[in-house]
């Protein structure tokens, strides 16, 4: 298994450029259609929770790809309120959806231990899927997942929204120019006054705390740029509230190197506030800064050299999420985050389970 880094891309961005320039009837066409479709793909959503209702059902209504048909939750409640609000058929049963819904793809946004169900329901309908991170909640999950969905040929996305941002694709831009990177360190941070409060708190039903959920992100961000490295050391604690029961881990320190000498640690957590989410990267000519909607290149020193910033209009990144994973069931884009490249992220999330078990140093390249 293999991650292609943005550091090992750019290495052959030119023949690849060149090779898709040539070959790619994706790129903006002169006939002012760019690659639009007559009709919009038909989607359904599992799982009308936070993630749901603020970002996919509001993404979906700017899509130019799809357009929302059917909802599911196992709440009756919900469906009754949404099937309503929406104007669309809901289900408490998503079994039942897949049966009675003539679907191209299906949005899941539920919690991490119901995923598998919907994605194995999923492929024998053979609907594709856009699955939220985490894309399973185990390796032997996540091995077993991939493997059904090439065997069913359904395309699995796992949403990573950050990749559709202008800030984040243009750090390895401005990573260039810094010489010899040598350390890095990333932070995503935020306050959860009850880390046992539903089923997040559970590692049975959410797979773990804060590293596989909220920090699938940060970690996307890691390998994108970087690849997979080649050891992992993690601490993590449950003991933020020792007055709550709860066996997900609410804070965790990762330290990460790769062969090439490269370095650099994480911290995540849900329980130190205000939210706070930054990469910085250190080389022997300057320092790039990456933080939510601002990306900067200094000088060793801190004086700033170029700054660029992003005010997004919501819930753009969602929409343009949405769009890109119709491309890609239409063939007109890679798969950026399918089940393959998530095998990746799966085995680093297990590495550091596994450190913070044995104490020790671990490859991620051996969880597979
Ligand atoms: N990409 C991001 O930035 C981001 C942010 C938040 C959450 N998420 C992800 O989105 C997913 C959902 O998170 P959330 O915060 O919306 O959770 P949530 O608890 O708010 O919502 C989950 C919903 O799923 C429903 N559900 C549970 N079991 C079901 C079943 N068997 N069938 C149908 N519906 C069922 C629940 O009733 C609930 O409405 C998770 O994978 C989470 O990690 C991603």
């Amino acid at each position: 298994m293999s991650t292609t880094s943005l550091l090992d891309a750019t290495r052959q961005v030119a023949p690849d450029m060149i090779e898709q320039l040539l070959t790619s009837t994706s790129l903006i066409r002169l006939d002012g259609s760019n690659g639009q479709r007559r009709n919009k793909l038909r989607a359904g959503v599992v799982g009308l929770g936070k993630q749901a209702m603020e970002d996919h059902i509001p993404g979906l209504r700017g899509s130019d790809g799809a357009e929302l048909v059917a909802i599911c939750d196992e709440s009756a409640e919900l469906i009754h309120e949404y099937q309503y609000q929406l104007k669309v058929p809901g289900y408490t049963d998503f079994r039942e959806m897949f049966r009675q819904e003539q679907l191209d793809l299906v949005i899941v946004t539920v919690p991490h231990h119901v995923g598998r169900a919907v994605i194995e329901t999923a492929t024998e309908a053979r609907v594709h899927v856009l699955k939220e991170k985490p894309f399973a909640t185990s390796m032997s999950e996540a091995r077993e997942l991939a493997q059904r969905c090439d065997e069913t040929g359904v395309q699995l996305m796992v949403t990573l929204q950050r990749r559709f941002n202008p800030i984040y694709t243009s750090f390895m831009q401005l990573a260039d120019q810094i010489g010899t990177p040598f350390v890095v360190d990333g932070q995503y941070t935020l306050h959860v006054e009850d880390p046992s409060d539903g089923w997040r708190g559970q590692t049975a039903m959410a797979g773990g705390g804060c590293i596989i959920d909220m920090g699938y992100h940060l970690v996307d961000m890691i390998l994108w740029y970087f690849g997979l490295p080649d050891r992992i050391l993690c601490d993590l604690s449950v003991s933020a509230r020792p007055d709550r029961s709860y066996d997900a881990e609410d804070t965790a320190l990762i330290h990460f190197g790769y062969d090439s000498g490269l370095y650099g640690s994480l911290l995540l957590s849900r329980f130190i506030g205000p939210k706070t989410e930054q990469i910085r990267l250190v080389g022997s000519k300057g320092v790039v800064h990456l933080e939510r909607g601002r990306l900067r290149r200094l000088t060793n020193g801190g004086e700033v050299i170029e700054s660029l910033s992003r005010e997004q209009a919501w819930p753009s990144a969602a929409a343009s999420q949405i769009d890109y994973f119709c491309r890609v069931i239409e063939g007109l884009r890679p798969n950026v985050s399918s089940p393959q490249e998530n095998l990746a992220h799966m085995s680093f999330i297990a590495a550091c389970y596994e450190s913070a078990k044995t104490h020790s140093y671990i490859n991620p390249k051996e969880m597979n």
